[in-house]
């Protein structure tokens, strides 16, 4: 099997690539074509690149939207931290599978750069190239570069792609100022464009920001729930000590991602079919990548607000009583909650919280989490010692 890779920043995959991807794959009769998007190459440095892991998203979406069976897409560079090379790419490909011939697709201009490529007499001997070239261009423009190249060792096809009239770069910039992308990319990636905010120029967030934006993307119960929820982790906050914007900003942030469709969920890696549950771990990477968040304890208390964890930290439990103790929530379940932190406080709230959702799952016949249980016990042998 002859499989072609196509290594790019991919930031963001757009129409060009995809039609690019196409025309390697049928003119070099290759049996598969893996795009293979860059983990932090060294040449990329100046620039802040999307985090990988929505690069790598934003092509599976694309492919996917294609419907060809021969793409496909592969995460090794991303999962390496750090630089990465083509040899130590190549290593790990043979290591995992020495009888796949592997060819390397770049653009004929980058052939004169080969040779100074990181152990190049070993990449030669691993991978043979693909080199493209666009209308206008033929082979002879390359062939100084050809015959040096293959003296080296070096195994060079040539294949004529049609030209592409747009960039990755010019996409970020026409997105920074406002201009829809969706001629210019497929209508998935512009939709995880648009879900994760991205290339939107530099402006950090403030809280205010952060509730506008909510107020338009969330239906008015879920943003109204939301606010409740803000309210209430700041008011729960205040009672055990802990700042006030921190709160806020989980309490806020919870339920960012709690209206997405199973599709989005696909798009960040998710799946199951719980969305209550899958909305928590969406609404942390929601939280980091469109709002910025880094704060660690914030992110965890958002990622673990459905289920509860053992060992959670404070906020975390903050965030998972006021989701249910918000003024919103009306109720006996809930009132045993807000009597059980008014007469022993947060951790004895967290346990009524968690026997109450373990007893209504068990009435309704659902699934109980293990994480749920795990917690309950956790909160039961604290308050215990
Ligand atoms: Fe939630
Ligand atoms: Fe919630």
């Amino acid at each position: 099997m002859r499989i072609g890779f196509f290594g790019g920043t991919f930031d963001p995959i757009h129409k060009g690539h995809i039609d690019v991807a196409s025309a390697v794959l049928n003119a070099a009769g290759l049996d598969q074509l893996t795009f293979m998007p860059t983990g932090d190459p060294p040449h990329k440095v100046h620039r802040n690149v999307t985090p990988g892991a929505l690069r790598l998203q934003m092509v599976q979406a694309a492919i996917g939207e294609t419907g060809n069976p021969k793409f496909s897409v592969s995460d090794m560079e991303i999962q390496r931290n750090g630089y990465t090379y083509t040899i130590d790419t190549l290593r790990a490909l043979h290591a995992q599978n020495p009888n796949q011939e592997y060819a390397w697709i770049i653009g004929a201009d980058v052939l004169a750069d080969l040779k100074h490529w990181k152990d190049y007499h070993q990449v030669f001997r691993l991978c043979s190239f693909i080199a493209m070239y666009r209308p206008g261009y033929s082979r002879e423009d390359f062939l100084t570069e050809y015959e040096e190249l293959t003296r080296l060792g070096a195994k060079i096809q040539f294949v004529e792609v049609p030209s592409v009239d747009i960039s990755s770069t010019e996409l970020r910039a026409a997105c920074e100022a406002g201009q829809d992308l969706s001629g210019w990319v497929p209508k998935s990636v512009a939709a995880l464009i648009g879900v994760y905010g991205l290339y939107q120029p530099d402006k950090p967030m403030d809280l205010a920001g952060i509730r506008q934006e909510l107020q338009k993307r969330l239906s008015p119960h879920r943003y109204a729930h939301s606010m409740g929820v803000m309210e209430e982790a700041v008011r729960i906050g205040r009672r055990v000590g802990v700042p006030e914007g921190k709160c806020a900003l989980a309490g806020l942030l919870h339920d960012a991602a709690r209206e997405f469709t199973p599709a989005q969920y696909a798009w960040l890696g998710l799946s199951g079919e719980n969305g209550a549950l899958l909305h928590a771990k969406a609404s942390e990477i929601l939280a980091k990548s469109r709002y910025g968040i880094e704060d660690p304890e914030i992110l965890e208390a958002i990622a673990c607000h459905t289920t509860g964890k053992v060992g959670m930290g404070i906020l975390a439990q903050i965030l998972f009583v006021a989701d249910y103790t918000e003024a919103g929530r009306e109720g006996p379940h809930f009132d045993k909650v807000r009597a059980a932190f008014e007469q022993d406080g947060l951790m004895a709230a967290v346990l009524a919280e968690c026997q109450m959702t373990i007893a209504h799952l068990e009435e309704q016949g659902k699934e109980i989490c293990r994480d749920t249980l795990e917690t309950r016990d956790w909160a039961q042998d604290r308050l215990g010692e």
